[in-house]
This record gives structure tokens, C-alpha cells and sequence, in this order.
């Protein structure tokens, strides 16, 4: 469902001395509904790499496709449409309008899509109660806490049931009881057919992966299918 092909992406590539390879001919193939888990220091090319198979930044040379879209060929307007019709994303860095209350702010991509507004205040409402912050709709996002506006942002994504969502450390800000209920949410809306790629440093986050991909240096050193582990701890099991 999702082919990444010998994707390398260097950053300030026409200056030499300050030049970043974050990604080095990466390649893999992602099935649908497949919760994968990105592990890997800092600085190791995990966001880069999330935001290319998004179509918010485009490789230096390789190939993304989802489908049979070819994401790495999508126009900046064409690559917005796709987002909006297929991802939630959940960025690391949040990104909530401070001009729009929490409800506006979770409901925007359904007013992209025409929902009507009771509508959408609805599933807004229902989203907000299932991570505990109904009590904060009409705040702006100023007045929240950290972990509050992690929730904010991942109901915005969730919001639209998209069929790839790709989550930047969501769960970076949260007590272990909330972050418990993302990882959680995220495994079931796997379960129901949703393809989840999520960045975390969280080992706890990771046991809930189908499979994982470790990176280094922009270069991916591990691909572990949780079954494949299961199996070859079961087979180490027997022969000792
Ligand atoms: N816009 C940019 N311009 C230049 N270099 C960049 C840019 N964005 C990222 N980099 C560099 O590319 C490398 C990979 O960055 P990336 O954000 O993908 O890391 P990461 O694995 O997500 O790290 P973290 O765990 O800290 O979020 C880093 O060396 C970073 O400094
Ligand atoms: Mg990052």
C-alpha cells in the first residue's frame, strides 16, 4: 500500500560544508493496516522520513507512492489534497491554530471537507471525551498544558478516520495513563484496517507495533515483524 524506493534526502545540497544526508537509500514497503513503530536516536531522520512518505517534503531522489499515487510527484497543491483526503498526521511539534478554540481547531478538516457544523461539533465532542478533555472545547490552545494540546492535535488527526495516520512522538508529552490510551487507540484503529506509522522513543509504545523499523544515521538497520519475533523467540526457546 505504501512503497518508499531508494529514497535519500539531503538537506542544503548545493552547499558541501553544510550539507545533511538524513536518509539513505531507504527503502520498504508498508502494508494496510500495519501499526509500524520508528525507533532511532535524534537527529537520525525519523521526522524527515515521515514527512516524505506525507508529501510535505519531497526526497532528494527515490520514489514515495501510496496506492497508486505517487506522492513524491504530487504538486504542493495536489500533495495538500491527498493529506486532507487521506492522512491524519500528528506532528511533533503540534501545530494548532492559536487563533482557534480546541473544538475549531480538531473540527477544521471536516469544514474542508463540508461537514455541516452540528455535524462536526458532534464527532468533535465525542473525540475530545475519548482523551479526557471535553471540559477544554472552547479554550484556546494557549491555556493548555502540553499533554493537552498532544490530545488536541491527535483528535485533529483521528478526526476524519483517515486511512494512513502518521504520528510524530504523540505520545512525547504525556503521563503514562494518557499515553496508554493513544498508543491504545492507535492499535485498535490498526486493527480495523488503518495503516499507523508512529516515531516514538517509548518502549512501551513500541510492544504495541505490528513491526519496527530502527534507523541510523538515515540508514535503516533494523525490520522486525512482531509475529517474526514472537517465532524466532519461540524457535530459540525450543533449541535451548
Ligand atoms: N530543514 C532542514 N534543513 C537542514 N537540515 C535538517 C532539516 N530538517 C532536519 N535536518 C537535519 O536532518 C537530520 C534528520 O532530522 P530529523 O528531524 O529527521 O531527525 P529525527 O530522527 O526526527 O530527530 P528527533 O528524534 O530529534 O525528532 C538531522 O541531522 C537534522 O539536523
Ligand atoms: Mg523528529
Amino acid at each position: 500500500m505504501i512503497k518508499i524506493d531508494n529514497v535519500t534526502k539531503v538537506y542544503n545540497n548545493l552547499d558541501k560544508a553544510t550539507e545533511v544526508v538524513a536518509l539513505s537509500n531507504v527503502s520498504m514497503e508498508i502494508k494496510s493496516g500495519e501499526f509500524v513503530g520508528i525507533v532511532g536516536r535524534s537527529g537520525c531522520g525519523k521526522s524527515t522520513l515521515l514527512n516524505i512518505i506525507g508529501g510535505l517534503d519531497k526526497p532528494t531522489t527515490g520514489k514515495v507512492s501510496f496506492e497508486d499515487i505517487i506522492v513524491s510527484g504530487l504538486s504542493e497543491c495536489k500533495s495538500a489534497e491527498f493529506r486532507n483526503n487521506n492522512i491524519g498526521f500528528i506532528f511533533q511539534a503540534f501545530y494548532l491554530d492559536k487563533y482557534l478554540t480546541v473544538l475549531e481547531n480538531i473540527t477544521m478538516p471536516l469544514l474542508l471537507r463540508g461537514v455541516a457544523k452540528k455535524d462536526r461539533n458532534k464527532l468533535g465532542l465525542e473525540i475530545l471525551e475519548k482523551f479526557g478533555i471535553q471540559d477544554k472545547a472552547k479554550l484556546f490552545p494557549n491555556l493548555l498544558s502540553g499533554g493537552e494540546m498532544q490530545r488536541v492535535a491527535i483528535a485533529r488527526a483521528l478526526i476524519t478516520n483517515p486511512k494512513l495516520i502518521l504520528a510524530d512522538e504523540p505520545t512525547g508529552n504525556l503521563d503514562s495513563s494518557n499515553g496508554k490510551i493513544v498508543i491504545n487507540t492507535l492499535s485498535e484503529l490498526a486493527k480495523e484496517g488503518t495503516t499507523v506509522i508512529l516515531i516514538t522513543h517509548n518502549v512501551e509504545d513500541v510492544k504495541a507495533c505490528d513491526r519496527v523499523i530502527g534507523l541510523e544515521d538515515g540508514v535503516i538497520i533494523l525490520d522486525n515483524h512482531a509475529d517474526e519475533a514472537e517465532q524466532q523467540k519461540e524457535a530459540v526457546d525450543e533449541n535451548s
